[in-house]
């Protein structure tokens, strides 16, 4: 990481981070493009990272300027508050030691949970599905102690139950640390080994059923997978890049609606990543969510059931995703910026909800004398599917727009 700096810098370049989570639509790898709009309308100040997700701006330009970072899901403060809050302290615990309390806490609930599986035997794909329906089968029952969250609501789903009893013993873990300045970094590290171990295709929107041998052995990998070691390693990968010192400048951290967040936004640069297409967020990392909050959600119903992937009731819709809405979206992002008197560099694709014709036909209506320039660059998205399909050919946009 750079040294710090005191002096807010003109000219921002992209600096080295450690990466946190697998995010559809990250710009981590295109943060060399997303810098070079920046810099060609940057006079100063701040920057409003307006639709956060996982951070990577934050991750790219925190130490050479103040960055607000905001995102209506909480996960993506607790990641920026990673790169732009967090340092080093005396007593920060060793992974070690944080993985020996979770210990502790998995040995005693193991127990009484009656679950034993070890997937290092060798399996039938019948045998394995009988294993998959016991643990699903903890999701009927009733806990009595507290810190049984991911075990009640995703055992035998993303995660085996094993998996589970170790999210929630680390994130019990982490609560012990909640004031200090490295608390996020705990909680971004299970954020981390949650991704890599979830049997999933990068996302939690559904969780993936051993039908065919090819599923049950792709399915198995990550059932193997250990919690602990990934935590571990992501924890200490990230506490090696800390700073020693409190950062140098105020950054802010909030979890609004993107029109809430302009109202109290003022000159700077806003850079805007809105959601290109009809899939909400909100349901792709609802389990990011809900590690965050904790806070034992109601999930969806459909039927009288709950819905295969488990969602939270109470989840954001975002006008961007909705082909009836997605106009007013726009226009409501432009007047805010107006409001707010900062320029914009806006990301967008040739396959978002709306072209980039229109995109532009609505910034020239309400930015009337601004300057509006359009970069574009070829860029492969990730589909998030373990298909053949897993990535696609797309045109990046950035819409810049300077200040008056
Ligand atoms: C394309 S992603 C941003 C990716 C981010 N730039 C990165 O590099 O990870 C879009 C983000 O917009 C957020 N979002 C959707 N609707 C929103 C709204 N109404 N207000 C604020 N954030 C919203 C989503 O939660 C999602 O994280």
């Amino acid at each position: 990481m750079l040294a710090s700096k005191q002096i807010e810098s003109l000219f921002l370049e992209e600096e080295s981070y450690p990466s946190l989570i697998k995010y559809m639509g990250s710009k981590s790898k295109i943060m060399g493009f997303v810098m070079e709009g920046i810099n060609e309308v940057y006079r100063g100040g701040a920057i409003c990272d307006l639709f956060s997700g996982s951070a990577s701006l934050s991750g790219a330009i925190g130490q050479q300027c103040l960055v607000h970072s905001n995102d209506i899901q909480n996960y993506s403060s607790v990641l920026a508050n990673t790169y732009n809050l967090a340092y080093l302290e005396s007593g920060v615990p060793t992974s070690t030691e944080l993985i020996e309390q979770a210990q502790i806490i998995v040995k005693k609930h193991k127990k009484s949970l009656g679950i034993n599986i070890s997937y290092d035997q060798k399996f039938s794909i019948e045998k394995f599905n009988e294993y998959e329906e016991i643990q699903r089968n903890i999701l009927n029952k009733q806990f009595k102690r507290d810190w049984h969250l991911f075990v009640k609501n995703y055992s035998g789903t993303w995660w085996s139950a094993e998996q589970c009893l170790w999210i929630d013993a680390i994130r019990e873990v982490a609560e012990q640390y909640k004031n200090k300045p490295y608390y996020p970094v705990i909680l971004s590290s299970l954020m981390f080994a949650m991704a890599y171990s979830s049997q999933g295709t990068g996302h939690y929107a559904q969780f993936r059923d051993a039908k065919t041998e090819s599923s049950f052995s792709d399915i198995l990998i990550y059932r193997k997978r250990s919690i602990v070691a990934y935590f571990g390693r992501k924890y200490n990968e990230i506490v090696e890049w800390l700073p020693t010192y409190k950062p140098t400048f105020k950054h802010k951290f909030t979890a609004l609606d993107f029109k809430s967040c302009l109202d109290k936004f003022q000159g700077g640069l806003v850079y805007a990543d809105p959601p290109y297409c009809f899939v909400h967020y909100s349901r792709f990392y609802h389990a990011l969510e809900t590690l965050v909050l904790y806070d034992y959600p109601t999930l969806q119903v459909q039927k009288g059931k709950v819905v295969k992937g488990r969602y939270r009731e109470e989840r954001h819709q975002s006008p961007f995703c909705i082909k009836t809405k997605v106009k007013g979206a726009f226009e409501d992002l432009f007047l805010g910026i107006k409001n707010s008197n900062s320029a914009l560099v806006m990301s967008y694709s040739n396959t978002g909800m709306i072209s980039i014709n229109e995109v532009e036909s609505i910034a020239a209506r309400i930015f009337k004398n601004r300057k509006i320039d359009i970069l574009k660059t070829d860029h492969k998205h990730m589909t998030l599917g373990r298909q053949k399909d897993r990535h696609r050919n797309v045109k990046e946009c950035l819409f810049l727009v300077s200040q008056e």
